[in-house]
């Protein structure tokens, strides 16, 4: 039994992304899936004077150790004005606190979700050429695009997307 950690990078209580992360994980076969819901961790926003004055959070040191020991990791990020949510932000910068192999080069599988037509492409893009220096080692990514049509928890309703996201779990499973 492989472990994978799944991650939504949005705190919001009902997250496209983390239904995303949450269902491209439990696709894979042979998976124990540990979903992280930045809705529930409670942490503070990153600032030096945060960290100086309280130390980083134990939540955090937590979530390292456990990136630490998994098989694979499955993100799926939100996008905001273009760019990371600032909660998603926040937690990146505090675990880069910890180790800067945020990743630990883990085999991952990176993708965004919006409930437009660019699937959030652009945060996509920032994070495939970013997380590499943070100790990411991206297998594969995928965007998709007007989430309210063409995602259902039976699966992807767009037949390319679907085939698409097939092909790239397998070559993710492979990976792991
Ligand atoms: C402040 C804010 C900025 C946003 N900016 C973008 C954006 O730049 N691109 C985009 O595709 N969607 C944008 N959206 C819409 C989000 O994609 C949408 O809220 C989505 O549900 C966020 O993902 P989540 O449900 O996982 O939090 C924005 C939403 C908010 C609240």
């Amino acid at each position: 039994m492989k472990k994978i950690i799944a991650l939504g990078g949005s705190n919001s209580k009902n997250s496209i992304n983390k239904s995303l992360a949450a269902y491209v994980a439990h696709s894979l076969h042979d998976v124990d899936v540990d979903l992280l819901d930045l809705h529930t961790i409670d942490i503070p926003m990153y600032g030096i004077d945060q960290e100086q004055e309280h130390g980083i959070p134990e939540r955090i040191t937590e979530i390292d150790e456990k990136m630490g020991k998994v098989d694979g990791i499955v993100v799926s990020l939100a996008e905001h004005n273009g760019a990371y949510t600032a909660a998603f932000k926040s937690f990146y910068d505090w675990l880069s606190r910890v180790d800067k192999k945020v990743w630990k080069d883990k085999p991952m599988f990176l993708m965004a979700t919006s409930p437009g037509g660019r699937g959030g492409l652009t945060v996509l893009g920032i994070a495939e050429k970013g997380f590499p220096f943070l100790g990411g080692h991206i297998i594969t990514t995928f965007s998709l695009p007007f989430f309210g049509k063409n995602f259902s928890t039976d699966g992807i309703l767009d037949v390319e997307k679907a085939t698409e996201l097939k092909e790239k779990l397998q070559l993710f499973q492979q990976a792991l």
